[in-house]
C-alpha cells in the first residue's frame, strides 16, 4: 500500500516543543523532546488495512550515545527501540520497525527512557 508521512510537529507533544533550527528535516521543523524519562510523542496513524504496518522513524541523535524510545501502539505493551547516534544533528537517518495496527486510527507513541531524552524526531512514516 502507499505509504503516509506523519509530521512529528503535527504529532501530540508532551514534554517537548517544535524546533527548526539544525537542517535537513521534512516538513515544517522536527520535535525536540525534553530530556528527561517520559516525554514523548503520540501520532495518530489512520491505518486502513489492519495487519502487521513496517514503522519508520526518522530522526537525528547528535550525541555519542543511543537514545532509546518505548514504543506503543493504542496503550498496549511496550517495546523499546534503538536509536543510536547519527553523527551530528543535520544528520536524520531512519530506524523502522513492525508493529500490529487495528483498522482506523492507532495512537502509536515513543516515550524516551532515560534522563537524555529521545532523539531529535522528524518524522513516522507508515
Ligand atoms: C542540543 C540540540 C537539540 C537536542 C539536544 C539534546 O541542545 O541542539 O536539538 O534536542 O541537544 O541533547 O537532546
Ligand atoms: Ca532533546
Amino acid at each position: 500500500a502507499a505509504s503516509t508521512d506523519y509530521e512529528s510537529e503535527s504529532a501530540f507533544i508532551s514534554k517537548g516543543k517544535v524546533e527548526s533550527n539544525h537542517a535537513g528535516y521534512s516538513g515544517k521543523g522536527f520535535v525536540n523532546l525534553d530530556n528527561v524519562v517520559g516525554s514523548y510523542l503520540e501520532y495518530s496513524v489512520d491505518a486502513a488495512q489492519a495487519g502487521t504496518h513496517t514503522l519508520t522513524f526518522r530522526y537525528a541523535n547528535g550525541t555519542t550515545a543511543d537514545r532509546p524510545l518505548a514504543l506503543t501502539v493504542g496503550g498496549g505493551q511496550a517495546t523499546t527501540l534503538s536509536f543510536p547516534a547519527t553523527g551530528s544533528w543535520t544528520t536524520w537517518k531512519t530506524v523502522t520497525t513492525t508493529v500490529k495496527l487495528a483498522a482506523g486510527v492507532n495512537k502509536v507513541r515513543t516515550t524516551s527512557t532515560t534522563a537524555d531524552g529521545g532523539p531529535n524526531a522528524d518524522k513516522l512514516t507508515d
